[in-house]
């Protein structure tokens, strides 16, 4: 069977050598030697001043909206992933949708200023794939009309936009190390932010709140990565280069092979990360077609983002016209690393075979 992606997993010995010091310690929590210390190495690789790992990238959102004392109604995206509106919607916040842009699929920035009203206190948008919204105009107009800015960059691991950091966008940005993303600690995430005032209090959210042992500094939860989630961590890690790359020959063969297909634009002056593969098909026939055709073949495509997040049963929201039919003709195809070359070409053909 080939999914749309496989685990990465480090050599078993490698990870078990960084688990002895865990068992040395007797100390498996409560950010351990190992957090601090994949705190410190992600921090060096990804070239961004703070960082703190959680225990999954959709408990970050909510400790930024948090952090951030995020009230009333919050721009957001519609083609993302559910946690990106789900974390609004449970910290008590209303979402308010813009549609995306029809070839970057992220949020169209030159319609979020009439999604702004007197209740809009921030706008969250995803960088879709790894590929950036365009930053400095978000940003520009969360300055001119005072909102905050968080950016669901669960995909981003890695992702430069003009020389910098993905991370370093924004107020604050949460990543996903989620095991089906391009570097995980099989469920964990971070918080990232420039800014040390608000470093201080996502750090104290995230522990409960706590200032020292018997003392507090404000309302908390338990968002701590784990030392055995850690432990992955400092196991891939060294294998990163490796895994961006043979991600990058994935996406190289279909490139080549399926040239006649569209798939996300990626924006000028990214450095990007190879994380995913969309393929944009005319209309959602021909991409049930084509699912139905590979899944007969044992190959599992992953339709995501589908359905789009207005469409979601609990919410009360209007039609995101791009957005709805994006997510109506979007489908992942297989990346992750050691894709046999023949099994590309298989999935190449069947597409093709479909069009
Ligand atoms: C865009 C986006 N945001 C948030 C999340 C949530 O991350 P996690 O699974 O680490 O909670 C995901 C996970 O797939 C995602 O794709």
């Amino acid at each position: 069977m080939i999914p749309v992606t496989k685990t990465f997993l480090p050599p078993k010995a490698e990870y078990q050598a960084i688990l002895d010091r865990a068992w040395d310690t007797g100390w498996v929590t409560n950010r351990g030697v190992l957090v601090r210390e994949l705190e410190e190495k992600l921090k060096d690789h990804l070239a961004v001043p703070n960082l703190i790992a959680t225990t999954n990238g959709t408990i970050a959102l909510q400790v930024a909206i948090k952090a951030l004392g995020l009230s009333g109604e919050i721009i957001t995206t519609s083609f993302s992933y559910v946690a990106t509106t789900s974390s609004i919607v449970w910290e008590n916040c209303t979402p308010v949708f813009v549609d995306i842009h029809p070839e970057y699929l992220t949020i169209d920035e030159t319609k979020i200023e009439a999604a702004i009203t007197s209740k809009t206190s921030a706008i969250l948008a995803t960088h879709v794939y790894g590929n950036p919204c365009n930053v400095e105009t978000i940003d520009a107009i969360a300055k001119k009309h005072n909102l905050k800015v968080i950016y669901d960059a669960a995909h981003c691991f890695g992702v430069k936009h003009k020389g910098t950091s993905i991370f370093n966008y924004g107020d604050v940005s949460i990543c996903s190390f989620h095991a089906t993303k391009i570097f995980h600690t099989g469920e964990g995430g971070a918080l990232i932010t420039k800014d040390p005032d608000l470093h201080y209090k996502l750090y104290y959210h995230h522990n409960f709140g706590h200032k020292g042992q018997e003392d507090f500094e404000g309302l908390g939860i338990n968002a701590k990565m784990s030392e055995f989630q850690a432990a992955m961590g400092l196991a891939v890690l060294p294998y990163i280069d490796e895994i961006v790359s043979e991600r990058k020959r994935v996406i190289k063969f279909y490139r080549e092979n399926l040239p006649e297909f569209k798939t996300v634009k990626i924006r000028e002056g990214t450095s990007w990360n190879y994380s995913y593969y969309p393929v944009l098909f005319e209309d959602e026939e021909m991409l049930l077609k084509v699912k139905k055709k590979l899944e007969a073949n044992q190959i599992f495509p992953r339709r995501y983002f589908y359905p789009s997040l207005n469409q979601l049963a609990y919410l009360d929201s209007e039609k995101k016209s791009v957005s709805d039919k994006i997510a109506t003709k979007v489908l992942c195809l297989p990346n992750y690393s050691n894709l046999d070359e023949s099994i590309l070409k298989t999935v190449c053909l069947l597409v093709n075979e479909v069009s």
